[in-house]
């Protein structure tokens, strides 16, 4: 890695992380959910946890797997699960990172039974799930909150929006549309930005090396405050 750790600069530190999608059921065989691979998050919590963080990892369903000895991982499915989790979490926390891709809606009515087709359309109401960011954002005290923002257009435009009305010390933006950044891939490029709307791009890089960069950004603006 081109990239040095600085060794231990997260020791004795707590840090929430959350990663991947949430997943939304409509019946025992069906669900919605999205492309979150889980990738940046865990590439998160493993570097957190190499620079010596204690780190407690709530994640969606993802093929990723992690068995560093100071990651707790927490399983959840749903952005409900999810909300509950952050929560329960929260309060004794240092940092607290949004890596996740929360399902912003879910189907009105899940059927206990499978649905079976019929002749025409199939139309599902779908509502509003809760802002698990903006809900954390409102009521912390000490933590360090930093949210992710997944954007095709406009990315720092739309950024800055969430900084501010999720409340959070900063804000990691990606353009998802750009080569070798967003879902699936092994690599990301970033904007970080935090409240003082100081920007620092890392360009296109390992996503253990763009969470290696976020850390440091994070270390170096919680020393600012
Ligand atoms: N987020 C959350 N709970 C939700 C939706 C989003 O905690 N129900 C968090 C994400 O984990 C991420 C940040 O909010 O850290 C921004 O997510 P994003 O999907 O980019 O933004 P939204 O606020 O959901 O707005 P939109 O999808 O309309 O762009
Ligand atoms: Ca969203």
């Amino acid at each position: 890695e081109s990239h040095q750790l600085k060794e231990q600069m997260l020791a004795g530190k707590k840090v929430l992380i959350s990663a991947g999608p949430t997943r939304e059921k409509v019946d025992p065989v069906r669900f919605f959910t999205n492309r979150s691979s889980g990738k940046m998050g865990y590439a998160l919590a493993e570097v957190a946890a190499e620079l010596g963080a204690e780190v407690t990892l709530v994640s969606g369903p993802v093929s990723e797997r992690i068995s560093h000895p100071k990651v707790k991982r927490v399983s959840v499915l749903t952005a409900e699960d999810m909300y509950k989790a952050m929560h329960a979490h929260f309060a004794d926390q240092d940092i607290v990172i949004k890596a996740a891709a929360v399902a912003d809606y879910r189907p009105k009515l899940v059927h206990e039974q499978k649905v079976k087709k019929q002749d025409g359309n199939w139309q599902i109401e779908m509502e509003r799930t809760k802002d698990i960011l903006k809900s954390l954002g409102e009521m912390k005290t000490n933590q360090f909150l930093v949210g992710f923002a997944a954007e095709t257009n406009n990315p720092l435009e739309y950024g800055e929006k969430k900084l501010l009305q999720k409340h959070l010390d900063a804000i990691v933006v990606n353009d998802v549309s750009a080569e070798g950044a967003g879902f699936e891939g092994d690599t990301n490029m970033v904007t970080y930005l935090n409240k003082a709307m100081h920007q620092d791009e890392v360009s296109i890089a390992s996503k253990r090396e763009v969470a290696a960069r976020i850390l440091e950004f994070i270390d170096r603006d919680m020393k600012d405050e």
